[in-house]
């Protein structure tokens, strides 16, 4: 039993400031994540794609505003089996297999074994569930990340950075296992830096040095702004924000 209805949005920001250290790094972002979908979170680096992740899962302190996640205040206790997440570095035990990492967090979750192996195959791991994640490759270690945030049947995935340093062939793989998770009703909000990974998404989230630059599906900021591409898109809305400012 939950407390929040199906059609409001899986994440709602209002007003959202957020410091680290002695400098506020987002200045009074309001962001809107619907369910059912796969949003991009894309901007260059140091512009606070983590930290507003970090605010959705609820491991960072804000100092204004509000988040709501799936209806309920972000870090709420009921979210924990709701909203997974994987960070940008590894967060899953490297010394030990898939299996076990996927096993250890089914169990802290109450779920069975039966369905770690579910998880396993879901993300194509099934021929290394017994290798141990550091001898792993980086596609493969991060699908065992994947595996680790899927193992609650999360409503909500928030995957920070998945497909960086991968070659081509390997994302386009894991993108293949996002749009299968967003077809089965999962809602994800991906980060990267690669603003190409904006066409795969329904929609995006375009930041910059800590404010939201635009949300939209790409082809619309591309028509927009009259750009053939995602990256000549961003930096219209650049010089447009800088024109107006
Ligand atoms: N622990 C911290 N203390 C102080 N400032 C921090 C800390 N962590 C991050 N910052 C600053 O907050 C800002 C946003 O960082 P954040 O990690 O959210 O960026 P990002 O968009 O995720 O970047 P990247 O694409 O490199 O991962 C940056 O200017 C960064 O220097
Ligand atoms: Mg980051």
């Amino acid at each position: 039993m939950t407390n929040s209805s199906t059609d409001e949005p899986a994440v709602v920001a209002s007003a959202l400031r957020v410091r680290r250290g002695r400098t506020e790094v987002l200045h009074a972002l309001d962001v809107t994540v619907e369910r059912g979908t796969i949003t991009g979170l894309l901007g260059p680096s140091g512009c606070g794609k983590t930290t507003l992740i970090r605010t959705i899962v609820g491991s960072q302190m804000i100092s204004g505003g509000t988040v709501d996640v799936l209806g309920l205040p972000a870090g709420s206790h009921e979210l924990r089996r709701r909203v997974a997440y994987t960070s940008q570095s590894l967060s899953i035990y490297p010394d030990i297999s898939v299996r076990a990492n996927v096993t250890h967090m089914a169990k802290l979750l109450g779920c069975g074994p039966a369905h770690a192996q579910h998880v396993i195959e879901l993300v194509e791991l099934s021929g290394y569930a017994d290798q141990r994640v550091d001898h792993l490759s980086g596609g493969q270690a991060s699908r065992a990340s994947l595996a680790c945030a899927l193992v609650g049947e999360p409503e909500l995935l928030v995957l920070d950075e998945p497909t960086v340093g991968l070659d081509p062939l390997t994302r386009e793989s894991l993108w293949t296992t996002f749009h299968t998770l967003a077809q089965a009703g999962t809602t994800l909000l991906i980060s990267s830096h690669v603003m190409d990974e904006a066409t795969r998404c329904d929609s995006v989230l375009l930041m910059r040095e800590g404010q939201l630059l635009a949300h939209a599906p790409i082809r619309e900021l591309q028509e927009r702004t009259r750009t053939p591409n995602p990256e000549e898109a961003f930096m219209a809305l650049i010089s447009a924000q800088e024109e107006a400012a």
